[in-house]
């Protein structure tokens, strides 16, 4: 397609961006940015499925989504099948990993104390990016259009450029002071900003050009690799050829669980998304939530009890589990969430501090981002990918116009150490190198009857996990539609500290008195979370939204 009329095209209503689309047939897609909503949607209406139409978007939002979306990060794919001769629920792990000269006290100073921003801004940062690898995997095993049809759109927005919305204009001006120490990113992302300019990035455009002529070679190998491992050189980085070389995403099962008579589908490790969401929902089911309001101070304290239970258990028990023993069976049991329940008591605020991980052996702000699709043919695929925290490491690749992520800071510097989300842990997730750092992200899939009735998943560093979790007894014991789900103010507690993180609006005064006089802590927060999402209703109509705490879109036909 001409470069202009392929511009043109998508830029039509770009200013009134479509946050709910309901009753489609043909295809929904819900993303962060209505530029890489358009891409998918015209990547399905020209025939090609949802997982053509995935990475279409994710590579769009390499360009159009900087604060999150990527090429120099990593990301989890879930892919539901519906083709005739091939049906399955799967999972896409390109997950960033440590690099080979990583140690485990590579963040600690002589003292033993973690240095200051050493794991979340520059080259040390950095984990070896997965997202090229990833994204390239599920097009060639489960797409059907070839690499350059998709990759033609992020080229030649990338190229010819795209007009800025205020959330990356804001964004972009609020962080120019952190770019100013590398001169990469000054050369695509320095100056002010407004909502309307044109955005070009060249350098990023000759990037992805490589990798549509080249494949994973054109990322991995050759000049984008140079170009890496020269800024690695230049910065007392560390990774290198090899790491870039030994890169592979790994195809993984699905983590599966029941709530309420739904099938559950969500990501397993290095992702503790799948496996907390599902340990939460065991533990609700033992509770009629519906009985008082979303926002009662009775359903926020059940549900308060059950995230203190999960988050002690993940920072203990959660990591990779190619490195680790990670009890997924014992962790996504019914019988087992029953058990860490029991000590729940109504008339009384638990408490971190005796609290603690149970024995299954016996035992992202908006830094990421989530989009949902579905092709109309009953395939499904949910992705959630990251560079971690808005921009990343800061750091853009000198000459090759993307930034790179600070994943590393996921995993554990030092035990009881808390990373940028709050979040403590333990050895299941100490640095190793080639390890993959632990992740909350969730990207879900749910059944009803055996048929798809929900795509979902949300960034939000460790409030991920509870993100999803509203979303979904929002619409199966509240009964609200799609929208009200999404946009419904929300809290999160994750154990330590033992405080209650609530957006404003979610709780009356006389709840809020409630929970305090109960002894529980609750600490008024900005919005958090954005979810895109897909319903699909009983006779196949589909309605997609995109959270109004974002920019997103969601658009069908
Ligand atoms: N970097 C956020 C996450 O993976 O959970």
């Amino acid at each position: 397609m001409n470069k202009r009329k392929l511009i043109l095209l998508l830029s039509i209503l770009f200013f009134s961006c479509n946050s709910y689309s309901h009753y489609d047939r043909g295809g929904m897609v819900s993303s962060a940015n209505d530029l890489a909503t358009r891409v998918g949607i015209d990547i399905i209406k020209k025939g090609g499925n949802a997982v053509d139409a995935a990475v279409g978007v994710g590579f769009a939002l390499a360009v159009v989504y900087p604060q999150a979306g990527n090429i120099g990060g990593g990301g989890f794919m879930i892919i539901h099948l519906n083709n005739p001769d091939l049906k399955l629920n799967t999972s896409i792990d390109y997950r960033e990993k440590a690099p080979l000269s990583s140690f485990k006290d590579m963040y600690l100073d002589d003292s033993g104390n973690v240095i200051d921003e050493l794991s979340t801004t520059g080259s040390l940062a950095a984990g070896v990016p997965g997202s090229v690898a990833g994204m390239l995997y599920a097009l060639e095993k489960y797409g059907t259009m070839n690499r350059k049809e998709i990759l033609e759109y992020s080229v030649n927005i990338a190229d010819t450029g795209f007009f800025i919305e205020e959330g990356l204009a804001d964004a972009l001006n609020s962080y120019q002071s952190e770019f100013m120490q590398f001169p990469g990113t000054m050369n695509t992302f320095g100056g002010k900003f407004k909502t309307g300019d044109r955005l070009v990035q060249k350098e990023l455009a000759n990037t992805l050009r490589r990798i549509s002529e080249k494949g994973r070679d054109g990322f991995y190998r050759g000049e984008t690799a140079d170009k890496i491992v020269q800024l690695m050189k230049n910065t007392d980085g560390i990774i290198s050829y090899e790491d870039l070389e030994r890169y592979q995403p790994v195809e993984r099962d699905v983590i599966k669980g029941t709530y309420r008579g739904y099938d559950i589908i969500s990501m397993g490790p290095p992702s503790s998304g799948g496996i907390s969401l599902i340990y939460l929902l065991n533990i609700l089911e033992n509770y009629d939530i519906s009985k008082s309001g979303y926002n009662s101070s009775e359903n926020i304290q059940i549900m308060t009890e059950a995230m203190r239970r999960v988050y002690a258990d993940r920072s203990e028990f959660m990591g990779d589990a190619d490195f680790v023993n990670v009890p997924i069976d014992k962790l996504t049991s019914k019988k087992y969430a029953l058990s860490r329940i029991k000590d729940f008591k109504i008339d009384k605020a638990g408490n971190s501090s005796e609290i603690n991980p149970g024995n299954p052996f016996a035992n992202e702000s908006e830094e990421t981002t989530h989009y949902s699709i579905a092709d109309g043919k009953g395939n499904l695929v949910s992705v959630t990918t990251t560079i971690n925290d808005v921009f990343g490491n800061k750091q853009v690749v000198d000459g090759a116009g993307f930034f790179l992520n600070n994943e590393m800071d996921d995993f554990v510097s030092k035990p009881g150490v808390p990373n940028i989300y709050g979040l403590v842990g333990n050895e299941a997730n100490a640095i190793q190198p080639e390890k993959r750092m632990l992740s909350s992200m969730t990207p879900t899939l749910v059944f009803k009857n055996g048929k798809p009735f929900l795509v979902t998943g949300s960034p939000g560093g460790g409030r991920i996990i509870t993100t999803v979790l509203q979303n979904i007894v929002n619409l199966i014991d509240h009964n609200m539609t799609l929208k009200e789900s999404i946009d419904a103010p929300r809290f999160h507690h994750q154990w330590l500290p033992d405080e209650i993180q609530i957006e404003k609006r979610l709780v009356s005064k006389e709840d809020d008195e409630k929970l305090t006089v109960l002894g529980y802590y609750l600490k008024g927060i900005s919005d958090f979370g954005r979810v895109n999402a897909i319903l699909i209703n009983e006779d196949g109509t589909m309605e997609g939204h995109s959270d109004r705490r974002g920019y997103g879109s969601a658009i069908g036909f």
